[in-house]
C-alpha cells in the first residue's frame, strides 16, 4: 500500500513510525512533514496541505492508495472530498462532516439533534448577547471562538472583564456553561457507519503545572487512565459517538475518519466539551505507542467503510506518556531558530523542527518536540518519558513537569452528585 501522510506536527510523527512499521506499507510519503518524518518517509514540501485540488493531484501523481489527514485545517478545507473524487481512499472526513471540529456553534447544533450531552450553551454574535450569555450561565465563564484556532481560541476564567475582552476578538462566539471534572480524550475510529474506540487518554491542556496559564495545543498526555470509570468507553460510544454518527450519516455527511471526543467527567456524567475531526495532539502519541494492530490497514479500512469485517484492535501492556518540550515564548509567539542536540532517540517525536543549511536541527514553531515512551506501568512509562526529556538540550525550553504526575499518586477524583 502507497500512503500519503499530510501533516507536519508530533501527530504526523508517531503516524509515520506506525505505518512504516506496518509491512503493508510498501510507500510513505509526507507532506511536508518534518525532519523526523524524513528519517522515515520521503518528504514532498511544495504542496500546500489546505488545497484540495493540489492535494488530489499529488496522490494522482504518486499512485497513492491511501491518503491520511493528521490536521483539522485541510479537512475542513475538503482536501478529504478532493482526494475521495479522484477514486483515491482518504481517512479523514469531508468538509460537511469536518465542521464538528471547524465551527463549534455547529458541533453544538448536531450535538442537539442527537441528544448528546453537553455544556449548556449560547451562541453569540454581539456583545449584547455576550453580556447576557455570561450573565446566564456565571463563573467561571467559558468563551469559545467559533473557528478554528489551534487549540488556543477558548479562554476559561472568573474574570468577566477577561471573557468579554476575548468575545470583542472573536466574531461569532460561543458561551457555554463551565463543566467541573478531569478531562478525557477518546478516539474513536469511524467508516461513516462503524465506530471503534480507542484507549482513553488524558491531554494536558494548560502551558504551566497544576493547569496553570494560557490553554496551549496540549502539553502532554497519557494511556490508559487507571482511574477511569470501567463503563466509560461503553457509555461514550452509545451516548455521544454512535447518536453523532448517526446524525451525520442521516444528514447524508457520513463521518468517516477519527472522531476526537474531548469529554469532561462531571457529577452528571460524562458531557461533551469538544470534537475534533482528527487525532488528538499529543495524545496520538501514547495511543499509537501502545497500539499493536498494523496502523495502515486500519486506516484503510475506516476510510473505505470497512471497519466492521476487522477484527478486535491489539494493544501492547502496559502504559504510554509524553512530556512535549515547547520552544520559549509558546504559546505566544515562539522564539525559532535554538539548536537542539540529543533528539534523535526513539520516542523523540519531532513537532517544530527544521533543519538549518549548515544541517543542525533547529527549534522552528511552538511546540518542538515531543518525547513519548511506555513502560509496564504508568509510573514507569512516566520516568522513561522524562528521562528522553533530560537528553534533549534546547535554550529557553519549557515542559510541565508533572505529566500523568496525579494519575500516578492515584489522586484523580470523578466527582459525585450527592
Ligand atoms: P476546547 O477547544 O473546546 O477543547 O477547549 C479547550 C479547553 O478549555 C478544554 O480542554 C477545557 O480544558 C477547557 N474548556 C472548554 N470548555 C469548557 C467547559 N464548558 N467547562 C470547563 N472547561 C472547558
Ligand atoms: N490535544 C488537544 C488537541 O489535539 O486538540
Amino acid at each position: 500500500m502507497r500512503v500519503l501522510l499530510l501533516g507536519s506536527g508530533g501527530r504526523e510523527h508517531a503516524l509515520a513510525v506506525a505505518l512504516a512499521a506496518d509491512p503493508a506499507v510498501t510507500g510513505l510519503v509526507a507532506a511536508p512533514g518534518n525532519p523526523g518524518i524524513g528519517e522515515l518517509a520521503t518528504l514532498w514540501t511544495d504542496v500546500t496541505i489546505t488545497d484540495p485540488g493540489a492535494v488530489a493531484a499529488l496522490a494522482v501523481e504518486l499512485a497513492a492508495d491511501l491518503v491520511v489527514v493528521g490536521p483539522e485545517a485541510p479537512l475542513v478545507a475538503g482536501v478529504a472530498d478532493a482526494v475521495r473524487a479522484k477514486g483515491i481512499a482518504c481517512f479523514g472526513p469531508g468538509a460537511a462532516a469536518a465542521r464538528l471540529e471547524g465551527s463549534k456553534a455547529f458541533a453544538k447544533e448536531v450535538m442537539a439533534a442527537a441528544g448528546v450531552p453537553t455544556a449548556r450553551s449560547r451562541t453569540c454574535t454581539d456583545r449584547a448577547g455576550v453580556v447576557a450569555a455570561l450573565a446566564k450561565f456565571g463563573a467561571p465563564y467559558v468563551v469559545k471562538d467559533d473557528g478554528l484556532a489551534a487549540g488556543k481560541g477558548v479562554v476559561v476564567t472568573p474574570d468577566r472583564a477577561a471573557a468579554l475582552a476575548h468575545a470583542a476578538r472573536c466574531r461569532t462566539v460561543v458561551v457555554e456553561e463551565f463543566l467541573a471534572g478531569p478531562e478525557v480524550s477518546l478516539f474513536a475510529m469511524c467508516d461513516g457507519h462503524t465506530a471503534v474506540p480507542l484507549l482513553p487518554a488524558q491531554d494536558f491542556k494548560r502551558v504551566g503545572d497544576g493547569d496553570t496559564g494560557p490553554n496551549t495545543g496540549g502539553m502532554g498526555a497519557y494511556a490508559p487512565l487507571p482511574w477511569a470509570p470501567p463503563e466509560l468507553v461503553d457509555r461514550v460510544m452509545a451516548g455521544v459517538v454512535r447518536p453523532t454518527l448517526d446524525e451525520l450519516a442521516r444528514r447524508g455527511t457520513p463521518y468517516a475518519g477519527v472522531l476526537y471526543v474531548g469529554l469532561a467527567l462531571t457529577a452528571d456524567g460524562p458531557k461533551v466539551v469538544e470534537f475534533n475531526c482528527r487525532f488528538g495532539d499529543p495524545e496520538a502519541q501514547v495511543e499509537l505507542a501502545l497500539l499493536a494492530t498494523p496502523l495502515a490497514g486500519l486506516l484503510y479500512a475506516a476510510a473505505t467503510g470497512d471497519l466492521a469485517g476487522q477484527p478486535p484492535l491489539t494493544w501492547r501492556d502496559g502504559a504510554a506518556v509524553t512530556v512535549v518540550l515547547a520552544a520559549a515564548g509558546y504559546p505566544g509567539a515562539p522564539r525559532s531558530g535554538d539548536v537542539i542536540t540529543g533528539a534523535d532517540r526513539p520516542g523523540m517525536l519531532h513537532a517544530g523542527t527544521a533543519r538549518r543549511s549548515d544541517g543542525a536541527l533547529v527549534s522552528a514553531g511552538g511546540r518542538v518536540l515531543s518525547c513519548t515512551a511506555t513502560g509496564a506501568d504508568l509510573a514507569g512509562a512516566r520516568q522513561a518519558a522524562y528521562g528522553l526529556v533530560g537528553q534533549v538540550g534546547l535554550a529557553g525550553s519549557q515542559h510541565r513537569t508533572d505529566i500523568a504526575a496525579a494519575a500516578v499518586r492515584g489522586e484523580v477524583r470523578v466527582p459525585v452528585r450527592r
